[in-house]
Order: C-alpha cells, then sequence, then structure tokens
C-alpha cells in the first residue's frame, strides 16, 4: 500500500500518512505524492476541502533523515518545495488533524492550514538547530508572528518539543481532543465546510491571506537555499550520521 493515501469522498480529499513502521516520517517520493494531491485537489472542481491526517499514535516524524542523506532536496522544483508551496498557495480550505509527535514539517506545515485538531498527546517540536539545519516552510517569518518573538526563540532555538494545550493557547490549535476522535472530528468538519459555497470560502481565505503571501514565498524560497546549503555541512552531516548509528550527536568540532 502507498505510504501516502489518498481518499475522495463527498467533496472531501484526505491525504494520510501510512507508513507507521517509519513512524510516517517523509521521503521525497512521498513529498511528491503529497504535491500531486494538492495539485490534483486545486484542479478537480468536485473537491471543496483538503484534510492531512497521520494516525492516532503519531503525525509524522518529519523528513526522512536517510532520504536526506541520500536523496537531498536540491533545487527549488524538489518535491518537498512543490509540496510547501503547494499548501502555502492553495486556496480551498484546508485541514489538518493532529496526534502524538508532530516533528518539523510535521509541525511546520500546519502553519499553512486554515483549521488544526490535535490530540491531547499530540507533541509539537521543530528541532531544525539539534539537526544543524535552519527552519523552512516559512517557519521563520510565520512561528514569531504566531507566538511572538521569545516564544519563537524558544520553539525554533532549543527545538524542545510543545504540547496540545500550549499550541491551543498560542493559536496553531484550534480544538484538542482525545487521540482517538481527532481524524473524525477533523472530518467532520471538512464535511461543514463542503457543504458551503466555495467561492465565499475561496474568497474569504483570499482576503485573510493574500497580504502576507508574496512574503511567505520569498522566506520559504530564502530558507529553502539556507537549508540547501546546510545539508551538506558538517553539522547536518554529524547530526545525521548519529541519527542513523542511534547515538547522540556532537557538535563540539562544529
Ligand atoms: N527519518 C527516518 N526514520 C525515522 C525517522 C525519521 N525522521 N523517525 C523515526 N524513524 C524510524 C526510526 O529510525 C526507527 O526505525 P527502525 O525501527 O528501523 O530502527 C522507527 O522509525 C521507529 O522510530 P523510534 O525512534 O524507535 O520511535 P519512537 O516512538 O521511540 O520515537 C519519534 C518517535 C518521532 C519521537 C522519533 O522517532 C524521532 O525523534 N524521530 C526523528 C525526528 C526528526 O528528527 N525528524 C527530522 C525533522 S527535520
Amino acid at each position: 500500500m502507498s505510504d501516502i493515501l489518498n481518499h475522495i469522498d463527498a467533496g472531501v480529499m484526505t491525504l494520510t500518512f501510512n507508513r507507521l513502521d517509519k513512524k510516517n516520517s517523509i521521503t521525497s517520493d512521498m513529498y511528491a505524492q503529497l504535491a500531486d494531491g494538492i495539485e490534483q485537489a486545486k484542479n478537480d472542481a468536485s473537491v471543496r476541502v483538503v484534510v492531512i491526517q497521520g494516525h492516532e499514535s503519531i503525525f509524522s516524524a518529519g523528513n526522512d533523515i536517510g532520504d536526506f542523506l541520500n536523496k537531498p532536496p536540491s533545487t527549488q522544483d524538489s518535491p518537498v518545495f512543490r509540496f510547501l508551496r503547494g499548501i502555502a498557495t492553495f486556496e480551498k480550505p484546508l485541514i489538518a488533524a493532529v496526534a502524538g509527535p508532530a516533528v518539523g514539517i510535521g509541525t511546520t506545515l500546519l502553519f499553512h492550514c486554515d483549521l488544526v485538531y490535535a490530540g491531547d498527546n499530540a507533541a509539537f517540536s521543530m528541532p531544525f538547530v539539534n539537526l544543524g539545519l535552519c527552519p523552512e516552510a516559512a517557519s521563520s517569518l510565520l512561528v514569531p508572528r504566531m507566538f511572538g518573538y521569545h516564544r519563537a526563540a524558544e520553539a525554533l532555538l532549543l527545538g524542545e518539543p510543545f504540547f496540545a494545550e500550549a499550541a491551543q493557547e498560542v493559536g496553531l490549535v484550534n480544538r484538542v481532543l482525545p487521540p482517538t476522535e481527532v481524524n473524525a472530528y477533523a472530518q467532520a468538519q471538512a464535511k461543514k465546510l463542503a457543504a458551503k459555497p466555495l467561492s465565499s470560502l475561496v474568497e474569504t481565505k483570499r482576503l485573510m491571506k493574500d497580504g502576507q503571501q508574496a512574503e511567505v514565498l520569498a522566506q520559504m524560497a530564502a530558507e529553502g537555499q539556507s537549508f540547501g546549503r546546510m545539508l551538506h555541512e558538517p553539522a547536518a552531516r554529524e547530526a545525521f550520521g548519529a541519527f542513523m548509528e542511534k547515538r547522540k550527536p556532537d557538535f563540539s568540532k562544529v
């Protein structure tokens, strides 16, 4: 079965991370499927809402670290950047249902969703610094904007997890639910949206988001350049090597 499930029902496209044995970490093939799904949702008039979800025990462990080593994104057309631009410019409502850990892009993609529902077991983290990298998905712009600078610095410099209640307090999460109910609740909200006039949904979202879209895309491109360079530098090589060898990284020389 595919690592990304794409299911359409009653106007709602649901994209499900389906790689539980690797904690739903995302390979470049999976980014390509996600990007294709978003593109399909954009062009298919029968799709009115998209939901991105994981499993009740894990949303996503972020980028597949082996893939970072073997197939690092090399251009702005790489699947990961295609997916990120796709969600940043997606005109229809986009909902996320998050239970368990949401690491790296598992958290940063949420800043491009319109509604986020979380299990009370959700653990959000953006450990880019701990991997010798820098933020992506315009998170260096959107996290300070939503959290305030000092809370953003804590999340992005220390990279430690924060939990469902804190995420709701800063406005990243709309509602916290038992983990077994999150996906169903997101579906129910999606169905409500799918029954509304799409033209009004699209126009309302455009009016809320248009002002910052160019800035978001420019920040994503700038982050992408730094990220692409840093993937090949000693700090990231040490962090990825340590992850693969299941040891603590030693950054004393980088
Ligand atoms: N890339 C590749 N493989 C990953 C992965 C990732 N990002 N995250 C987890 N896995 C793999 C593990 O290597 C392990 O594989 P194995 O069974 O072949 O040894 C398997 O998934 C289970 O992971 P494990 O760490 O044992 O699960 P856990 O429940 O103890 O912890 C996480 C879950 C998500 C907290 C932990 O896996 C984690 O921190 N992963 C790395 C997250 C990360 O740094 N992502 C990059 C962000 S940019």
